[in-house]
């Protein structure tokens, strides 16, 4: 699937393998509350863990301010739930891309423990990195797992993201992740070369 680079694709579901990447809207914000906090998956994204505690529901919109569900910033970040089917199995998110260097940095959380360990992560990954490189000129995600997130970092393997460092940072040991843009360095073709 070909988009063209304008504000309205982060608008538009993403068709990935098995998945489809669903634009959330204003009125989504509850389930993607409830899914990061309150699902099978949300220790991996708040709590012991990380030694903090899940937001309260003011916080996360604090978090994930407006732009992230109306499309009026789409290089500010965007949230998409993981469809299968009609069914919302989890969400996936990018957030503000760095225009330094054309990087952004992905989200993601698959609610229930009967849609993990399927493949939907990542190929929701592999679909949003596709969409990042191809329609908005991103030249580098990353994720960031906590180092004993096991299951994730296999996930974010299969989807084509690499290592490239792990640091610690308030006693955790994290790993740091990339999938980087392989047409972002080529050279731009001029009309001489042009087929
Ligand atoms: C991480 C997550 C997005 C991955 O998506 P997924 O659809 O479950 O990914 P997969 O289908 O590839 O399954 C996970 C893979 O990890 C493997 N795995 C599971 N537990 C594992 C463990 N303890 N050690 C090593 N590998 C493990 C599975 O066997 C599978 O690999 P395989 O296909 O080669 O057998 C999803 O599991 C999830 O939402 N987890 C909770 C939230 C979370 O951790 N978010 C990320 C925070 S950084």
């Amino acid at each position: 699937m070909t988009y063209s680079v304008d504000e309205k694709t982060t608008r538009r579901p993403i068709a990935g393998r098995a998945v489809v990447l669903v634009p959330m809207t204003p009125a989504d914000v509850p389930e993607f509350y409830r899914m990061a906090t309150q699902s099978d998956s949300a220790p991996y994204w708040y709590g012991e863990l990380y030694g903090d505690t899940a937001p309260t529901y003011d916080d996360f919109q604090i978090e994930y301010p407006a732009h992230y569900f109306d499309a009026s910033a789409p290089r500010k970040g965007r949230c998409f739930f993981i469809a299968v089917g009609t069914r919302r199995i989890g969400t996936v998110a990018y957030n503000e891309i760095d225009e330094r260097d054309g990087s952004t940095e992905l989200d993601i959380i698959i609610a229930c423990d009967t849609d993990t360990g399927r493949g939907y992560g990542p190929d929701a990954l592999e679909t949003l990195t596709g969409f990042l490189f191809d329609c908005m000129s991103v030249r580098r995600c990353f994720i960031v797992p906590i180092a004993s997130n096991l299951r994730a970092i296999r996930a974010y393997e299969k989807a084509g993201f690499r290592r490239v460092k792990k640091f610690s940072e308030g006693g955790r040991k994290y790993t740091y992740y990339q999938r980087t843009n392989p047409a972002a360095d080529a050279p731009p073709r001029t009309t001489e070369e042009t087929p």
